[in-house]
């Protein structure tokens, strides 16, 4: 039997899923004027986490980790990231956002993913977060051209919708070979995404912040770790300014120790 959709019901399903852009001439969606009840469309927001991957999210995970075991450089790594097909997120993006500062860095930044105008611009937060965190590096002293910056994802997800675990999961790979690459001395996260993807768990952002933690590489090395607060939740909860100034002031302290 065909389903009946309402128009505005999927609309909204569809901007709920992250979709923000029409492309072609003819409009796929026929006015029904359903009768009541109408079906149920599901939520993604309401949707469970996605804890087992997919065949073809292992297969591409493993291709991503077998691509990373030939990278022996920061640039080597970029190619493959920009010519790998795993992701569909590539799809929808305009840019690779690759990692940019500086490769021997103290400090390595890791955010979620690009929003529209790294998307625009090909580098990672050059739009109002970056600029925040310009400041917050200012306040210590730190520049940006002296820390490395990346991200857990190298394509913006469409709308700007948080990434799935099957999205995080295939581009991982590429992350923790940054990480060995550049070698830093302090991994600083930047919100519960990257916090929950690099330290592999599921804590609230309130809760993992702030602490000293550590990150294994795959050659066994450990990293000194600190999460703390996204810049663009701070542009909206400016209230929780003061820890984060308080984690970069951490940072910089242990850095000075080392
Ligand atoms: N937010 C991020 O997490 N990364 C960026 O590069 C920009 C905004």
């Amino acid at each position: 039997m065909e389903q009946k959709y309402d128009i505005a019901q999927v609309l909204a399903w569809y901007i709920d899923s992250g979709v923000d852009t029409t492309c072609g001439d003819v409009c796929c969606l026929k006015n029904q004027n359903t009768p009541t009840p109408k079906p149920e469309m599901p939520s993604i927001k309401n949707r469970p986490a996605v804890t087992n991957l997919s065949q073809t999210t292992n297969e591409a995970c493993k291709n991503a980790r077998d691509l990373c075991l030939k990278a022996n450089s920061l640039s080597e790594l970029r190619s493959m990231v920009e010519n790998f097909e795993g992701c569909s997120l590539k799809l929808t993006a305009k840019s690779t956002v690759f990692g940019a500062g500086n490769e021997q860095a103290d400090i390595m930044l890791i955010g979620e993913a690009p929003g529209a105008d790294e998307d625009r611009l090909g580098s990672p937060f050059v739009g109002k977060s970056g600029h925040l965190l310009d400041k917050i590096l200012n306040c210590i002293s730190v520049k940006r051209e002296d820390v490395y910056i990346t991200n857990i994802l190298p394509w913006r997800p469409p709308g700007n919708r948080t990434p799935t675990d099957a999205e995080i999961a295939v581009c991982l790979p590429f992350l923790r070979r940054q990480i060995e690459l550049v070698k830093p001395k302090i991994l600083l996260l930047l919100g519960a995404s990257a916090a929950n993807a690099v330290l592999d768990n599921n804590e609230p952002i309130s809760r993992l912040r702030g602490r000293w933690l550590e990150y294994t590489t795959s050659s066994k090395e450990t990293i000194l770790t600190l999460a703390t607060f996204h810049p663009a939740f701070l542009l909206r909860n400016s209230a929780q300014k003061a820890k984060t100034w308080a984690d970069f002031l951490r940072v910089l302290k242990k850095l000075k120790e080392n």
